[in-house]
């Protein structure tokens, strides 16, 4: 995935939620002070004049300067030189205000990218690592396809409003399914395989997630839900030819899948680029994206809606 920045104009309090649901938001800088690039190099009286645009809040009592640079790095910048010279005229400016790196209340964000710069006071960052800590490796069971929990997420994500219940109908070990349980909606899993649902069951008690998760071992061609009982669906469906699909031809399976759907649906599905899945003309694909996992993976995300 490749750093991007976005300039957002919404309420602090909308920008906030899409933080506590995010798998892709690094920082959010509220109000930033946009300017040229260039002045981060030039005379001090031209590098105050931007800093004393920047809002004051009585919250800041100590602070940190953190210059991140989008994208490609840009050779002429030294971050550290700068976040000490933005540093020190944050004092000059505000002399009440203590320079803490190690634990400081606010941090002055400073973002470069192109030839471009903001500066503004973080509201919010997020590690990730309590997601990341679900990732197959620290879980009990994983197999082959098993997707990491941010790049589930991010599938997840992209039905939001999240429905009560979202379905992933080849759910695996169940990636999908804790994401879609931490945003928030009721999940329900169908594998095929009674050894992987099994471990699933497993691997949602291992992480907490028993209570917030339905798993049905059975075949996704005959679920068991009443006609439009679900409207949202998730899924990485099986990819290698046959190993996973118990001797059925994959593309049939997915062609079948798609038509005992029924009734109005959103679909978010994602395959390996080198996997065709048709997608039936009833059907509107309105995202299809790629996004590239490692040098011999580069996944297709589509997403489907049905009327
Ligand atoms: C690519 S894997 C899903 C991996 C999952 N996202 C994870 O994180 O572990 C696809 C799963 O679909 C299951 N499967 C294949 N045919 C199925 C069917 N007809 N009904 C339900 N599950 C099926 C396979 O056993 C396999 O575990």
């Amino acid at each position: 995935m490749s750093e991007v920045i976005y300039m957002v104009e919404s309420s602090a309090e909308l920008i906030n939620n899409a933080l506590l649901v995010s798998a892709t938001i690094r920082y959010v800088v509220l109000d930033p002070i946009l300017f040229k690039q260039s002045v981060l190099l030039d005379t001090k009286e031209i590098l105050s004049s931007i800093v004393s645009k920047v809002e004051m809040s009585d919250k800041e009592t100590s602070f940190k300067v953190s210059m991140y640079q989008i994208g490609i790095r840009h050779m002429k910048l030294n971050s550290e030189k700068i976040e000490g010279r933005i540093g020190a005229i944050v004092k000059q400016q505000f002399p009440n205000l203590v320079v803490n790196l190690l634990n400081p209340d606010s941090k002055l964000v400073v973002l470069a990218w192109d030839d471009m710069a903001a500066m503004g006071w973080q509201e919010g960052e997020i590690e990730y690592s309590s997601i990341n800590y679900r990732a197959p490796k620290n879980s009990p069971y994983f197999g082959g396809g098993a997707m990491k929990p941010l790049l589930s997420r991010i599938c997840v994500n992209l039905l939001q409003p999240l429905k009560a219940i979202v379905l992933d109908p080849f759910c695996g070990h169940g990636g999908m399914l804790r994401e879609i349980a931490d945003l928030g909606s009721f999940a329900i899993g169908i594998e095929i395989s009674t050894r992987v649902i099994r471990q699933a069951s497993f691997n949602n008690r291992h992480h907490d997630y028993a209570d917030l998760i339905n798993l049905i071992q059975g075949d996704s061609l005959s679920p068991p839900f009443r006609k439009g009982g679900i409207q949202a669906i998730v899924t990485d469906p099986p990819y290698a030819r046959q190993t996973t699909t118990i001797g059925r031809d994959r593309d049939k399976l997915m062609y079948d899948w798609f038509n005992i759907l029924d009734g109005p649906m959103k679909i978010v599905i994602t395959t390996p680029t080198n996997m065709f899945v048709d997608t039936p003309k009833s059907w509107q694909v309105d995202i299809d994206t790629e996004d590239y996992v490692h040098k011999s993976l580069t996944r297709r995300i589509r997403r489907m809606i049905k009327e």
